[in-house]
């Protein structure tokens, strides 16, 4: 239990140990599961609560803080991360209404089986008073659910964002202690879920942007005391500029996919490209997330497996088309031995990318002089589409 400010606590959870989330994205820096308690001089509100399996350490932080009385739990998002020990609180605190958008309580009966007389609902904007404390509403839609929504505590001038500004990150420190730490971690989270809602983000923060915000106080990782830091990283993040750089994800089962890529990389280095190398078998893919937020180019490497892609590869190329990222070029290299429909499988399953398919490379067995030439080819090509969009130096 933590204070912000008077009256306002982080009383959530960190879990230096966790190491998976979702049973699918790393956490190589834990995380935490934060929520908030925000003591007015008439009423008492616990915004969101905290993963089911940490519901004893939020528990202890309310008793710590001597809260006998709990009047409204604010949720701003569904997901159970947050939303999970939301049964045990109102078992604890019988007194206290929920009070989340229409959507939002929807989903959280569906998912928690809370009653429907717990609830009271608030529209975008809408303010609740605590007394000397006013809570403001504000809906983020798609950061990363439907439902999502913020609260500005306006006499703090604190923004509770929820999963919004957040990062994957344990920390004892209360506020950002390392921008360049908090940075590598809040990319990682929004490359891995807010990525393909880029342009809702976009919205959300021009939306965000008529408040005076001095503290932004997310769901997970430490509370930024420089906004402006997150808010910049949010805006380059979501903008509609990409970098020169091209992601190579592979695969290789013989070496032969491993030359091509180990030659094709060369050259994209030569003509000044920067590259961001990911082996399929071993990634971690919040790494391979992160690239393809800034990369004009992705290139799947892979040999082919049963006619089609190698698994490792069919799975990058799923991440990718989920992620949908700003890419605007892609292609494919890789080898058969008698028989491939690799190409149109991989490309099939991308078809939400928005990226103009460059002709692909594919060897038959090991690469020779004519395949080489065919990976220059394609490396002239993609330094001229970059050129085109003006990305080189
Ligand atoms: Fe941190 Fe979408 O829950």
């Amino acid at each position: 239990m933590r204070m912000i400010k008077p009256n306002v606590y982080s009383v959530g959870s960190i879990d230096f140990d966790a190491r998976l989330f979702d049973r699918l994205i790393p956490l190589p820096d834990g995380t935490s599961y934060n929520s908030y308690l925000v003591r007015g001089n008439e009423k008492v509100a616990l915004l969101d609560t905290v993963d089911p399996a940490k519901t004893k350490v939020l528990l202890n932080n309310l008793v710590k803080l001597g809260i006998d009385k709990i009047d409204y739990v604010i949720a701003h998002h569904a997901e159970q991360d947050h939303s999970g020990s939301l049964p045990d609180v109102l078992l604890i605190y019988p007194d206290a209404k929920v009070v989340t958008n229409p959507k939002c309580k929807g989903m959280l009966i569906d998912l928690l089986g809370i009653e429907d007389d717990k609830f009271i609902t608030v529209e975008d904007g809408e303010t609740l008073s605590l007394g000397d404390k006013t809570l403001q509403f504000v809906y983020l839609p798609w950061v990363h659910w439907p439902e999502t929504m913020g609260t500005y505590l306006k006499e703090d001038k604190i923004l509770f964002s929820c999963d919004f500004f957040g990062a994957h990150l344990a920390s004892s420190s209360l506020f950002v202690e390392d921008e360049a730490v908090v940075y590598e971690s809040a990319k990682r989270y929004y490359a891995e879920i807010m990525m393909p809602f880029r342009r809702q983000i976009n919205t959300n923060l021009a939306k965000l942007s008529n408040l005076d915000i001095e503290i932004i106080a997310p769901s997970h990782g430490p509370v930024h005391n420089r906004p402006k830091f997150i808010v910049d990283a949010y805006k380059d993040w979501t903008s509609e500029t990409v970098k020169n750089e091209v992601v190579m994800a592979y695969v290789s089962m013989h070496g032969s996919t491993a030359k091509m890529v180990s030659y094709f990389v060369e050259a994209l280095m030569d003509r000044g490209i920067t590259v961001r190398q990911f082996e399929l078998s071993t990634v971690d893919i919040g790494k391979l997330a992160m690239a393809l937020v800034d990369a004009a180019t992705v290139v799947i490497g892979s040999p082919t497996v049963l006619i089609g892609p190698h698994p490792c590869a069919a799975y990058a190329a799923f991440l990718v088309n989920a992620l949908r990222p700003k890419t605007k070029f892609a292609s494919i290299i890789g080898s058969y031995s008698w028989g491939s429909k690799m190409v149109e499988q991989l490309t099939g399953m991308m078809s939400n990318l928005k990226a103009e398919i460059l002709e692909p490379v594919l060897a038959k067995g090991e690469p020779r002089e004519s395949d080489f030439a065919a990976l220059d080819r394609l490396a002239d090509e993609i330094l001229a589409k970059h050129k085109e969009v003006g990305i080189t130096n």
